[in-house]
């Protein structure tokens, strides 16, 4: 098959000149070393999962099947969201419905709930994770509006008239953004049920409600510089826990890849910078251990829809695959394939085996599919709006077209069969 030619790394100047400094942890935590992540002095290898629900579970008794179900399957690493805000205006519903938040926003401020309704339910799920030998990726806030996020703190504090991108610069908003993240590594700091801290969940220039400003542009490496500095500033609270972006992997690179769509040979958004992340450069920097990417082909390049396009979402997605690993290699760390999703049973059954198989090939890649499902959870009948569009139908966790059950085996298997290899290689 052909792969996108990606060949432009080697234009690149050097951006590291010496491998990263092992830092030893304590037990039980897992560290980079080089390409590979380390438990215990001992290459650690995993399947890995997404399952950004666990905390809006109001049964303990469905958070424990849950980890078992993940366990079961050979699951060791789960990324699940450690923020839900909303706001006082939402408060009242969120207490009638008994809906999960952590933060509640009041004018150009919120207050932190640590209540059973609130962090003690994360509690719940980090030390249900312990018990099941599960470590989790821990979300401190959103680019999109979902379950409250980044742009929460735009409204409250600078008002709706503000650019998405003034989140990353605006002293206010990090001084915000901050003192939630302190609460949150503070409270978990100790465990080792904790995989990685992650600064947001695919961080952009632009967001789904608010457009990027003229300041966050290809070059200006707006999220590069945020990068940068919020994981700096995790590490002082946390000499010992991994860090990492939760970008979706965008690379700005000199020549970026072009396609054809409608007739017209067009800039690739993924490679030319304008989403706002270049890999290589968050990648880089010192207290960033490891890389994450995520692959939606079918929703990034709805010009696949149109004749003429020149490439189909297996081969974008293997090409997506191989330039991570490259920089993984290059800068030489780890890297993670940490979302990816297709719609339909058939492209999942056809596609996933190819793009999992060919990122463990790699050597490097950790894979986390999009995402988790679980059946017969017991809450509220199984009927309950969790908030937006997710829900838990007669049972079965939210799906938004990209879930995996456990009785889709066609496609459940090829994720069993994958920690199998992965558990070999440890
Ligand atoms: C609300 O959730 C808690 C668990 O956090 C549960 O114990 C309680 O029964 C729930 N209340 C209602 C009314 O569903
Ligand atoms: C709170 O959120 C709701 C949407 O859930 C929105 O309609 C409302 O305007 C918000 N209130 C404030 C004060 O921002
Ligand atoms: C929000 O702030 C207003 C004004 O300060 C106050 O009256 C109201 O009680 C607050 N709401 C909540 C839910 O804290
Ligand atoms: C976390 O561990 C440190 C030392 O490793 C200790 O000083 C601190 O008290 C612990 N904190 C909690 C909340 O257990
Ligand atoms: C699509 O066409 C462009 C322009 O000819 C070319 O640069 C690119 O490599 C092609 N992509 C694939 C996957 O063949
Ligand atoms: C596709 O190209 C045709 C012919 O040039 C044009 O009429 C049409 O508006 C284009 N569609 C889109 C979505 O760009
Ligand atoms: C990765 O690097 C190798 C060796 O430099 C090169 O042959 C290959 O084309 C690169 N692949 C991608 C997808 O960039
Ligand atoms: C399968 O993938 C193709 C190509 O992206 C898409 O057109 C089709 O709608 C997908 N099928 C389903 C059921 O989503
Ligand atoms: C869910 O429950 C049904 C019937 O209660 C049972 O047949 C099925 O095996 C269960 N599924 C899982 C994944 O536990
Ligand atoms: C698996 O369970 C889901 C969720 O309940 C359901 O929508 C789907 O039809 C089931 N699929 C199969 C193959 O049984």
């Amino acid at each position: 098959m052909r792969l996108l030619a990606l060949t432009r790394l080697a234009v690149l100047v050097p951006l590291m000149t010496a491998a990263t400094q092992k830092r030893a942890v304590p037990e039980g935590f897992v560290t980079t070393n080089g390409q590979t992540f380390e438990l215990d002095g001992e290459p650690f290898y995993y399947m890995g999962t997404n399952a950004f629900w666990l905390g809006l579970l109001t049964s303990p008794e469905d958070v424990d099947a849950t980890f078992l179900t993940m366990a079961d399957a050979g699951i060791k690493v789960a990324r699940t969201w450690a923020f839900n805000a909303i706001n006082a205006t939402e408060l009242p519903t969120a207490l009638e419905t008994n809906l999960t938040y952590y933060q509640v926003w009041n004018d150009s401020d919120w207050t932190l709930n640590e209540g059973p309704q609130g962090l003690q339910r994360l509690d719940y799920v980090v030390s249900s994770a312990t018990q099941h030998g599960i470590k989790l990726i821990l979300t401190f806030t959103n680019n999109w509006v979902g379950y409250g996020g980044m742009e929460l703190y735009i409204y409250h504090i600078l008002g709706n008239t503000a650019t998405h991108d003034e989140f990353y610069t605006d002293p206010t908003i990090i001084a915000s953004y901050q003192r939630y993240v302190t609460a949150i590594v503070n409270r978990y700091a100790n465990s080792s049920a904790v995989f990685a801290w992650e600064l947001m969940n695919e961080a952009r220039c632009a967001g789904d409600s608010l457009p990027a400003g003229p300041d966050c542009v290809p070059g200006s490496e707006t999220l590069t510089t945020w990068y940068q500095s919020q994981s700096d500033f995790v590490r002082s609270l946390d000499p010992y826990h991994m860090i990492t972006t939760g970008g979706e992997g965008q690379f700005y690179w000199a020549q970026p890849d072009e396609y054809w769509y409608n007739g017209t040979l067009v800039s690739d958004f993924n490679f030319n910078g304008e989403a706002g992340e270049d890999f290589e450069a968050s990648l880089s920097l010192s207290n960033i251990d490891f890389g994450t990417y995520h692959l939606y082909p079918q929703t990034w390049y709805p010009e696949l829809d149109y004749p003429g396009s020149n490439f189909s979402v297996l081969n974008w997605g293997l090409g997506w695959i191989g330039a991570h690993a490259n920089t993984s290699a290059y800068v030489g760390k780890p890297v993670i394939m940490e979302e990816f999703g297709v719609t339909g049973l058939d492209n999942k059954t056809s596609i996933y085996p190819v793009w999992v198989g060919y990122a463990i090939a790699t050597g490097h890649a950790r894979v986390h599919p999009w995402q988790f499902g679980m059946l017969n959870l017991t809450e509220d009948g199984g009927n309950r709006v969790l908030k937006y569009t997710d829900q838990i139908y007669q049972g079965a966790s939210p799906n938004d077209g990209f879930t995996v059950y456990p009785n889709q085996t066609s496609v459940w298997d090829v994720f069993v069969a994958a920690a199998i290899v992965q558990d070999w290689r440890t």
